[in-house]
């Protein structure tokens, strides 16, 4: 029985002062639900988060780690350092990351490693750009990179990632995938799955959907059998909009 996880992704988005604010009216509003819910916030954001939501259930994670236990390498933020501050996700892999900050499937493959020595589960992000949609190569590429992402990784260690399929030409533009294209693209993640490991541990993992998800779509999407869930960008800026969405 997978349990779905609607996580929200700030993005660099939210003072800490905005963070409390959100923090305390989202819960009032938060009732324990049959979902999992949780707030990817900027680095400097976590602690009030994690402060903010003890004892609430409500999960807290950051959108980024760099894989190198410690060093010299200014500017970046270590596994331990995120665990220290008790942060329980962690987004891996972004499409803006690898858009704009080189993150590649090698990098990914690394960061999942190091998260997956520790208690915080990774939300893998994997997703088609449009011109590759356009050419029919939507199932290659992110078949493509689920695998590159898991190499190398015990069944017992993937049993623990939440992997987002977004199609990138969703995120941020109003232009959602259909339930259909969505749920057709969570299945071939599944099945990608089923092949690197079997049926029991691809039926185990959530597959959430990703991309310009609103309260007006979040049912149709969610409804679909083999989406688990959802990485909510703009609308979980709004507690009430986000609230919605966990409410489906
Ligand atoms: P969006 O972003 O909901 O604003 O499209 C989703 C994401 O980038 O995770």
């Amino acid at each position: 029985m997978r349990i779905p996880l609607i996580a929200g992704n700030w993005k660099m988005y939210k003072t800490s002062a905005e963070a409390a604010a959100f923090a305390e009216e989202f819960k009032k509003l938060y009732h324990d639900t049959d979902v999992r819910a949780a707030i990817c916030a900027p680095y400097t954001q976590l602690e009030t988060l994690v402060k903010a939501f003890a004892g609430t259930g409500i999960g807290v994670g950051a959108q980024n780690v760099y894989f190198e236990k410690e060093g010299a390498f200014t500017g970046e933020i270590s596994v331990d350092m995120l665990k220290e501050i008790g942060v329980d996700y962690c987004i891996v892999g972004h499409s803006e990351r690898r858009q704009y900050f080189n993150e590649t499937d090698q990098s990914v493959n690394r960061k999942l490693k190091a998260l997956l020595e520790t208690e915080i589960c990774p939300i893998l992000c994997v997703g088609e750009v449009l011109e590759e949609r356009e050419a029919g190569r939507e199932t290659e590429i992110v078949s493509g990179q689920v695998r590159a992402a898991l190499d190398g990784i015990s069944a017992e260690k993937a049993e623990r990632i939440v992997i987002a399929y977004e199609p990138v030409w969703a995120i941020g533009t109003g232009k959602t995938a259909t339930p259909e294209q969505a749920g057709e693209m969570c299945a071939c993640i599944r099945q990608t799955l089923e092949t690197l490991y079997d049926d029991v541990v691809s039926d185990k993992i959530i597959i959430q959907y990703g991309g310009s998800v609103k309260p007006e779509n979040a049912a149709d999407i969610m409804n679909m059998e083999e989406i688990d869930g959802a990485l909510v960008g703009g609308a979980s800026l709004d507690p009430s909009k986000f609230i919605e969405i966990i409410n489906f």
